[in-house]
Parts: C-alpha cells; structure tokens; sequence
C-alpha cells in the first residue's frame, strides 16, 4: 500500500464540500495511512464531529482543550509526514496568507515546517475574485502546494471551476509531499495499455493489458517531481493521472508516430506498452458479415517502437523497457535489453498483466539487478524509479 506508515494530518474547513473529506480520509487509510483530522469550528455545521471521530479513531482537534498544556497546536504540527487541508475555503487561504492564527487549524499550519497541500473548495466567482487569486499565488510562492480545483455544477447552481478535486488526485499531490524530487526538471514519456488492431469498424486483435501499471509510473513520475509527464495510452478503463498530460492512440502504429513526436524533447523514456507485434494486413471500412467460409485475418509485422528508440536515442536519453515472459525470464529479459539498446529493463512473468500486483526484477545494462519484491502496482511502479533515479 502506498501509504504504508504514513501520517496524515486531514485539516477540514466549512465549505459544502466538507462532507468528501470523510471520502479522503477512508482513502487514505485504504492505501495504508494513519489519519487524524482538524476542524475549524465552522467546518463543524457541515459535517458531523462524531463521523470524523469515528473515521479516524481519533479525537478530532478543534480547539486547545482545558487542563491540558496549551502547546497542542504544536504537538500536531509535529506529528504529520504530510498535512492537507481539504477542503480549503476562502476564508482559511486569507487567514493563511496573513499568518492569522484565530483557530486550532491555522495555527497548526502555522507552526507547521513543511509545505501544506491546499485542495480548495469554493464558488467561482469567489475563486476568481482577485483577492482569492492574489492569496494563491503568494501561498504558491511560499511552497503551499495546490490541488487545482475541478469544474462542473457547483451546490450553489452555478457552473464553473471551484469544485474539490477528485480524491485520488489530492491523495497524489500528498505523495508529491511527501517523496523526494529525483526526476525534478526530467520530461518523461511513458506508453501503456494493450493497442488495438482494427480489421473492421467494431473487432480487433490486442491482448489482456490494463494499463494499470504504466498508468502507475506516470502517477509516480509526477510524484518524484517531473518537469512534464507525458502518457502515450491505448485504450484502458483508467482515469487519468493527476499532473500528466495523456495522449490516447488505438493502434501501434498511432503509438509509434506520437511516441517518435515527442522523442526529441523528452530525457526519459518508459515503453510499458504491450504493443500489438502484428497487425491485420487489410481493414475492412463495412462491418464484416457472416460468410459462408470462416474470413481468414492475414497479419503483417508492426513497427517495434522500443526497438526504433534505441537506434535513434541520445546518449543522455534513458530508455527503459518492460518484458513479460512466460519462461527463461532473466535470459530473454537479458537479451531484450541487448537487442533494443536499452539503460534498463524491468522483466516480469505474464501473470502480471491482468494481476492488481507487480513483482519481477529490474536489470540495468551493466547487469546490475534488483529483485522488485511483490507488491501493488503502484508501489512498484514508486520501487521502480526510485531505485532507477537514486
Ligand atoms: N515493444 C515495442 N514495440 C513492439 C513490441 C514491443 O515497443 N512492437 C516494447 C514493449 O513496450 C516492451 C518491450 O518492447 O517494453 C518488450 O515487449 P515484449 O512484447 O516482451 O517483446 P517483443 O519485442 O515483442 O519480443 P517477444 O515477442 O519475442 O518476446
């Protein structure tokens, strides 16, 4: 679980969308965090203590409470990897920026040392009110890092930006808190997904890729701090990481043309894709119809991608490639990375495709390796670059 001995501190403040902070703080445990949460006195009308109380398993901090020594603000300032505020009103972002300390919860940002995440959650208008955008670019500028807002129908009726962002994607800015920053200033491209090889408008050839785990490198990339993630995607059921600018294709040879565009301006390159290795030799535009005789599909060779990289790469450029096999793992792993000119290659057994879990081992032109130890694809795909970019 990616948050595995994680601590975090959920800071909530009065705004309708209170009540998803109960969301966030079940998600986050779910990847393995322990959470306690704050509440400012006015974030107590939209949501109930008791829930809060009750979803942590903690005593939900509002106030110093009496008897006690009067340092607690201090006490929680310390406690957290990582402290965000979700959601974050207005009125929390004026209070911030002054360094106002009228409640428990800014105070503890106040005493706080690192940089707090700020998802907030506002009106439109309200979020462009000037006043609003001057205080997030100086919170900005003094290392608050922002969720940006979504857009859609506000609870007022209104329709604009200001919506909390989606929780997954504050639970990866939280990761972008927390780890440190070896991919700063890299632009990395990542390809994932099984592509599809269309011989009629509705059927095709391709294989049982999710896409999970190349989605989860480029989540990752974004938390270890890349300058620009770009994800090359075949078609998958997966949201789009928080950070990372995605590019769809269907087929190898759509993937093949984007990934050769973008190969100039990129330090890093990760193919996870499964390509599809043939293609159909001829596409019908009309559905095909129930023949007589079985169609028989005739396949052609599709351009090898990792393979064309490694002849036309850089000395500066990384590239990296993934194997899957079914047998003689280390040895055709090895000489995959032989064969393709690549840095690395991480070699896994065919079960992983379809699997929630990763494991397989990293083999780096030297023939350094490093047994990646089975775990969540996410958590790989962090053990990964990191062990890639130390
Ligand atoms: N790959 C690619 N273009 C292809 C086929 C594969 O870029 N047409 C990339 C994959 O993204 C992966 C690596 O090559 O990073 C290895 O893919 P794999 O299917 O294991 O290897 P193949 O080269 O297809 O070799 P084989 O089928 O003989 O195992």
């Amino acid at each position: 679980m990616i948050l595995k001995d994680k601590k975090i501190l959920v800071g909530i403040t009065g705004s309708i969308a209170s009540y998803k902070a109960c969301d966030l703080i079940r998600h986050l445990q779910k990847k393995g965090a322990e959470v306690k949460a704050i509440m400012t006195p006015s974030a107590k009308q939209f949501v109930g203590e008791l829930t809060i109380k009750a979803l942590t398993g903690y005593e939900v901090l509002s106030d110093w409470k009496d008897g006690e020594t009067g340092l607690e603000h201090i006490y929680m300032a310390r406690w957290p990897d990582s402290f965000v505020i979700a959601p974050a009103s207005a009125n929390t972002l004026a209070k911030l920026r002054i360094g106002l300390t009228d409640n428990f919860l800014t105070s503890v940002a106040l005493a706080y040392d690192k940089p707090i995440v700020i998802a907030p959650a506002m009106n439109t208008k309200m979020l462009q009110n000037p006043a609003t955008q001057e205080n997030i670019k100086i919170l900005k500028e003094r290392g608050y890092i922002f969720v940006e807002t979504k857009e859609g129908i506000l609870a007022c009726g209104e329709e604009g930006v200001g919506k909390l962002a989606d929780i997954e994607d504050i639970e990866t800015v939280i990761l972008y808190s927390i780890e440190d920053k070896p991919l700063k200033d890299k632009t990395v491209l990542i390809s994932a997904g099984g592509t599809r090889e269309y011989f009629d408008p509705i059927r095709y050839i391709s294989n049982n890729s999710s896409g999970q785990m190349g989605y989860a490198l480029a989540k990752m990339a974004y938390v270890l701090g890349a300058k620009k993630v770009i994800l090359i995607s075949a078609p998958t059921c997966l949201r789009k990481p928080y950070g990372v600018e995605k590019i769809d294709v269907v087929s190898a040879e759509d993937m093949y043309k984007e990934v050769m565009k973008y190969l100039p301006e990129v330090d890093i390159i990760i193919m996870n894709s499964a390509v599809a290795d043939f293609k159909p030799k001829t596409y019908s535009k009309q559905k095909l119809k129930k023949a007589k005789e079985k169609p028989i599909v005739e396949l052609e060779s599709n351009p090898d991608i990792l393979k064309t990289i490694g002849e036309k790469k850089s000395k500066n450029q990384v590239l990296i490639g993934f194997a899957a096999e079914s047998e003689n793992i280390l040895e055709n792993a090895i000489d995959k990375l032989q064969r393709k000119n690549l840095d690395v290659i991480v070699a896994n057994k065919l079960n992983v495709f379809s699997s929630r879990e990763h494991t397989g081992i990293i083999i780096f032109k030297n023939r350094e390796k490093i047994e990646i130890p089975p775990m969540d694809k996410e958590s790989s795909a962090l053990f990964i670059l990191k062990n890639v970019f130390k």
